[in-house]
């Protein structure tokens, strides 16, 4: 019996998402689903009831008739009181549900019998899960308006001209924690031309900083920012200090700081003070897109827009709403790509599989059993993390050789092969000429290093390795030459016999592959970062 989705007008004040857009809505149709969207939920974010008529949705006429017809709710925002009262017993709830900071409405959710998958809960690192990933595409729709809010409520140009009237220069923006949302908003200001630089006390989003046209200020204590999962922890007093005094001197400096600085769980990091505010030029602008969980800076007023010494503080919670046509249309794309993942039958019904890594993070209360929070995830999927000094060292991967026994029986193999060219060693001595020996040492010597370097060397650095090789295919190339070019003019140097003048050939053949490949790769290479 193929499911029906509900999606009800949101009731948070101020809210102007709605959980699925017309386009959306025939995409779960071919599902299997039935869609019923409560009249007028979309009309904040310019969806009207006839738009989702006409893509195959039934129109509710008010809340409680659209609950009783729901199976499954999509819903942006956590239920109220009032909403969790009209669910049936058995209904699936899925929306921002944020279960550490909401323990009473889990309780009233769990009270009601139903199941409950928390958007907020998805297990992030996972690539499968990317998807559906509600927080990272609200994070970017933040970051971005966030600049656009600045740039309204900032008196000048972001970007510096140069005109008849005189020279104007670009703003200059200072991005305090480059999340994703942080990314956005240096990506989105450095298009309109500012001048951009941002802090993070993770340190492996330096790059990130500068491919999206921003300067990365680093705080000049050393000190490992990351606190697993992508996300930060709290740090030391030590650099919380440093970090102060890097700021101190931005501030000055900076039109316009946007910060984002959040770790999970705990109250925002405090980065701006009052005296920060105090030392910015009049006219500048804050937006501290952290209110909600208290601010980055000491004088933002959550959910509004205050001047506090010359300075604009802008401090809404509602950013994503602000663009609410573009966020409901990716929310509803991420629990799209959610059904799919419930529904691979494509039958109408939905398998909660908690053999699902993705599926079990999600789900955060089952048929009114708590399954908060779920069991930590089977395989870090983080990138590995450094030993701790003095940490055992792991087995070594003998240089690639891929025997599978023991270290015993991997020395023995190779006591066995050294035995081997040992004899073999012997044995050329014996009967080649002498020249040939030397030649042959050197040929050996240089295939057991150039093996040994190839298969040491990581992926990540295979070019650089690349045009080491080119230049080793270089000279193999000069010594073929010699022997396949006809002895110049005067010089009485025998012709190489038909053997070598073959081999000749066939190492031009093989390095021309390597050097003319390599021109290809690089020529590639180049042609990804040109517009
Ligand atoms: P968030 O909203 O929790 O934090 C925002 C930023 O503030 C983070 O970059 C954090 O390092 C920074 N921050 C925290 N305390 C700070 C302080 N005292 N000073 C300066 N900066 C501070 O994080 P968000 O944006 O939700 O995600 C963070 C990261 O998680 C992403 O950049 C990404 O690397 C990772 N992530 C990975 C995903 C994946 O692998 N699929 C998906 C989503 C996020």
């Amino acid at each position: 019996m193929p499911l029906t989705i509900g999606v009800p007008r949101e009731v948070f004040a101020g809210e102007k998402r709605v959980a699925t857009v017309p386009e959306i809505v025939e995409k779960l149709i071919k599902l299997g689903f039935a869609v019923t969207v409560e009249s007028g939920a979309g009309e904040a974010a310019s969806f009207d009831d006839a738009a989702y008529r006409a893509a195959g949705a039934q129109i509710a006429p008010d809340a409680p008739a659209l609950w009783s017809a729901a199976d499954l709710v999509f819903k942006v925002r956590a239920p109220t009181p009032a909403e969790i009262g009209l669910m049936k017993p058995g209904t699936t709830l899925v929306s921002f549900v944020w279960p550490a900071q909401n323990p009473e409405l889990m309780q009233q959710l769990a009270a009601r019998k139903v199941t409950v998958l928390a958007i907020d809960s998805l297990p992030r690192t996972l690539s499968r899960a990317q998807k559906m990933d509600a927080l990272t595409s609200m994070a970017s729709i933040s970051g971005y308006r966030a600049v656009i809010e600045a740039a309204n409520a900032f008196g000048r140009f972001f970007n510096g001209q140069v005109t008849a009237a005189g020279k104007i220069p670009p703003a200059r923006v200072f991005v305090a924690g480059a999340g994703v949302a942080g990314l956005a908003a240096i990506g989105t200001a450095a298009n309109l031309g500012a001048i951009v630089r941002a802090n993070d006390t993770r340190a492996e989003v330096a790059d990130q900083v500068v491919s999206l046209g921003g300067e990365f200020v680093k705080v000049d204590y050393e000190e490992e920012g990351s606190g697993g999962g992508g996300y930060a922890k709290v740090m030391s007093e030590g650099f919380q200090q440093a970090q102060r005094e890097m700021y101190a001197r931005q501030a000055k400096e900076a039109d316009i700081i946007i910060t984002t600085a959040l770790i999970p769980g705990k109250p925002a990091p405090r980065l701006i003070t009052a005296e920060m505010v105090r030392s910015m030029k009049p006219g500048s602008v804050i937006v501290d897109m952290a209110g909600e969980q208290g601010g980055n800076c000491e004088l933002t007023e959550p959910g509004a827009s205050v001047v506090r010494h010359g300075v604009t503080i802008i401090g809404y919670t509602d950013l994503p709403s602000r663009l609410a046509r573009q966020a409901s249309t990716l929310y509803a794309s991420n629990l799209l790509r959610l059904a799919e993942e419930l529904c691979k039958a494509k039958d109408g019904t939905i398998d909660v599989n908690f053999d699902d890594e993705a599926i079990r993070g999600l789900t955060v209360i089952r048929d009114g059993t708590v399954t908060w929070p779920p069991p930590p995830p089977k395989a870090a999927a983080t990138p590995a993390q450094p030993k701790p000094a003095g940490a055992a060292p792991a087995p070594a991967k003998k240089s690639g050789h891929g025997h599978g026994g023991g270290e015993a029986a991997s020395g023995t193999t190779l006591a066995a092969m050294f035995g081997v060219a040992g004899v073999l060693f012997w044995l050329i001595g014996a009967f080649a000429p002498a020249s040939f020996l030397a030649h042959f040492t050197v040929f050996v010597l240089a295939c057991f290093i150039g093996y040994m370097v190839i298969w040491n060397v990581t992926p990540a650095l295979h070019t650089p390795l690349m045009s080491v090789t080119n230049a080793i295919s270089s000279i193999i190339a000069v010594g073929a030459l010699i022997q396949v070019a006809p002895p110049l003019g005067g010089m009485t140097a025998e012709r190489p016999s038909g053997w070598i003048l073959g081999l000749a050939v066939l190492a031009l053949a093989l390095t021309a592959i390597n050097m003319f490949g390599g021109f290809a790769v690089t020529r590639r290479m180049l042609a990804m970062f040109r517009k």
